[in-house]
């Protein structure tokens, strides 16, 4: 049986306009990912892969092409469409946290929940369990001020993940870390999105984690190829 397609891109065209000069990005991108799949994303830097990454998350649009999510054409969906099935299906784990300052570190992962409506009890009762299991269960009342930086990443990875959804995104999530959190990090987000069957897009420059995926792809010159393909 094959598996669900949950992010399929096809055909992706996107330029960029700067000084009246047209910068032709990306040429005809064509990217699947199937349910639990784990897809490294590598190339050059400025061969566009956090622009394709902004165009898979539909926080930009493509200039021809199509992205669909779990089935939803982003695309042809507004804004606020847009924003839900984002909700709905996908994570974000980006190279610095994001996190929101004035929050503690279980108030942050317990966001996505209650912007699906979850009671702040279950909310933070989901976050906890969470936080728990990427280590960070003795950090729950730490701002993310008072956390290191790959203490920071766990959390971030704890709140892409919370709301379950079907794939998460990230980019460089390991590019402010040191060796040792790095590898640490990227072995657990691997970890949890096999144990939730959640795909997972991860752009990264460093090659020596590309053992642990599933594909390897390489954008250059505008398209993507795999480097190392599904068994
Ligand atoms: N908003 C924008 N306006 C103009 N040009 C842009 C814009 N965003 C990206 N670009 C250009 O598009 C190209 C690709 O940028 P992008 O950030 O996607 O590269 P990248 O592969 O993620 O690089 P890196 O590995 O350094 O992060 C770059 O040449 C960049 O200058
Ligand atoms: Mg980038």
């Amino acid at each position: 049986m094959s598996k669900e397609v949950v992010l399929r891109a096809e055909g992706i065209h996107k330029s960029f306009k700067q000084n009246n000069e047209n910068v032709a990005v990306l040429l005809g991108v064509d990217f699947s990912v199937t349910a639990g799949e784990q897809v490294a994303i590598v190339g050059p830097s400025g061969s566009g892969k956090s622009s394709l990454l902004h165009i898979f998350a539909g926080l930009d649009s493509a200039d021809h092409g199509s992205v669909c999510v779990a089935g939803e054409d982003m695309g042809a969906a507004h804004a606020d469409e847009r924003a839900r099935i984002r909700r709905e299906n996908m994570g974000f784990v980006y190279q610095r946290h994001h996190l929101l300052a004035e929050f503690s570190a279980v108030e942050n992962v317990a966001m996505p929940q209650r912007l699906r409506g979850i009671s702040d009890q279950n909310a933070r009762q989901a976050a906890a369990a969470l936080l728990e299991q990427v280590g960070m269960g003795h950090r729950l009342e730490h701002l993310p001020s008072a956390l290191s930086g790959g203490e920071r990443q766990r959390v971030a990875v704890a709140r892409a993940l919370v709301n379950k959804p079907s794939v998460v995104l990230t980019d460089e999530p390991t590019g402010s870390l040191d060796r040792d959190s790095a590898q640490q990090l990227m072995s657990l987000l691997s970890a949890l999105s096999r144990e939730q069957s959640t795909a997972f897009v991860v752009v990264t420059h460093d090659l020596s984690m590309l053992e642990q995926f599933d594909r390897v792809e390489r954008l250059e010159r505008g398209v993507l190829s795999p480097i190392k393909a599904a068994l």
